[in-house]
């Protein structure tokens, strides 16, 4: 296994719409292998998602894991997960406000707003079928992954730019509110 170089903001490669994978590319050695250094590389930069296109690879391949996060301490935990050609459908049209950050935004958080409920349909690594629907602020990671995979970033979604903020400007000055937030979030759906 191997760390992968995370692309970062201004990258073109961030841009891209990344490409569906056959069952044959998925099942072949490489492309295992590609796995196992995303999930590596996601972990090691406690990222509480990867996408492949963000180690410079255009292939709609999304790693998601929430441990012990010191990144995003008020997340609940998401089991190892690997979504590969992931669709997602929203369920209905509640939102929520979701501060975002990304491994390919240095230092950057901002206010978005994302679906409380999806649907998602995917192969996982095995090419098995996924087919749930996930809530709240696993909802909000799914959604920022496979944003990814169609070329866009977090910040692209930010409609009020005053809530862009740094990771200490964050912990100083947006954290309780969010933290209120986010807390009557999964108090209420779960995750
Ligand atoms: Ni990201």
């Amino acid at each position: 296994m191997a760390i992968r170089k995370i692309a970062q903001i201004g990258h073109p490669v961030l841009r891209q719409r990344a490409r569906e994978l056959t069952r044959e590319e998925l099942a072949a050695p490489g492309t295992q292998q590609f796995i196992d250094d995303l999930i590596e590389t996601m972990r090691d930069a406690d990222g509480a998602g990867l996408a492949a296109i963000q180690v410079y690879e255009p292939i709609r391949i999304a790693a998601i894991e929430v441990r012990n996060n010191p990144r995003y301490p008020y997340k609940p935990p998401i089991p190892l997960t690997v979504l590969v050609n992931p669709v997602l459908t929203p369920v209905d049209d509640e939102e929520f406000n979701n501060y975002e950050g990304c491994l390919s935004v240095p230092n950057l958080r901002g206010m978005v707003k994302r679906r409380v409920h999806v649907r998602v349909q995917a192969w996982d690594r095995h090419g098995n079928a996924i087919d749930e629907i996930v809530h709240g602020l696993k909802a909000g990671t799914y959604q920022h992954e496979v944003d990814h995979l169609d070329g866009k970033i977090f910040v692209d979604r930010v409609t009020d730019p005053t809530t862009l903020t740094t990771w200490t400007e964050f912990e100083r000055h947006h954290r309780p509110a969010f933290i209120e937030q986010v807390t009557a979030l999964v108090a209420r759906v779960g995750e």
